[in-house]
């Protein structure tokens, strides 16, 4: 297996791999059953920005590489994030939604005061194929997007995680824990969870590293 940064040839590859491998079950995507073209539009479009991942695998029926896993980041910025007008409609699309529920996480863990920082290395989606999980590429998908933010010159690397799995990665990876946030927080004016994510996963977390 290799881990390479990946380049705007690759997002066909990386769409495919979250359309079989991510969306289906990812925690929030699982509960919900459903994602828009909004969302794979965003996740695509991180690749251009030169701060993700891939990890590729060379084999006789595959002698080009076959890209198994990949991590995206993409650069945030202070300025920006405090210029977003807050929403005051209730979101209605599924990309709404995740856009809203991750705004949450992200306003608990306040990384640009908590920090005191201009610019982030958001991490935004992390993505195995099933066949190669459980075999450690996940881990080495975060050190190499580390590694990449690090050269990049970005001060603080975040982690936004709505699966116990990468928030177990995160810790082990020695990540600062800096919001918690139950999923049924996020529900609309009933009172209505918008997701119920299967156990193991118990609650969004949301971790980052100094660079
Ligand atoms: N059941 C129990 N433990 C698991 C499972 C599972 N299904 N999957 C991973 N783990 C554990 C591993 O045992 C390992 O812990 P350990 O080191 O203590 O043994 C740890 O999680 C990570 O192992 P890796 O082998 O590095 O992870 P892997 O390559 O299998 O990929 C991933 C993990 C990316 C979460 C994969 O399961 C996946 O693609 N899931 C669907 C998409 C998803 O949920 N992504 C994360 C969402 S949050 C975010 O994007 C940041």
């Amino acid at each position: 297996i290799k881990y390479r940064n990946a380049e705007t040839k690759d997002e066909e590859a990386v769409l495919q791999l979250l359309r079989d491998h991510f969306y289906p079950d990812e925690p929030l995507n699982k509960s919900k059953g459903s994602h828009d073209k909004a969302d794979e539009d965003f996740a695509i479009g991180t690749i251009k920005h030169g701060l993700c991942t891939i990890a590729e695998v060379f084999d006789a029926s595959h002698p080009d590489g076959y890209i198994v896993g990949c991590r995206l980041s993409y650069p945030s910025a202070r300025e920006d994030v405090e210029a977003e007008e807050p929403k005051t409609s209730p979101p209605t699309t599924d990309f709404e939604k995740i856009v809203a529920f991750l705004g949450m996480l992200e306003a608990k863990s306040n990384v640009f005061q908590r920090f005191n920082v201009e610019k982030i290395a958001q991490g935004h989606m992390l993505s195995v194929h099933k066949d190669f999980r459980g075999k450690g590429i996940a881990k080495q998908l975060y050190v190499e997007n580390i590694e990449l933010a690090r050269k990049l010159g970005y001060p603080i690397y975040v982690c936004d995680c709505t699966s116990l799995f990468s928030a177990k990665l995160c810790e082990k990876l020695g990540m600062e824990l800096t919001a918690t946030m139950q999923f049924d927080e996020f529900a609309d004016a009933n009172g209505n969870a918008y997701y119920q994510p299967p156990p193991p996963h118990d609650f969004a977390r949301s971790f980052a590293l100094r660079l």
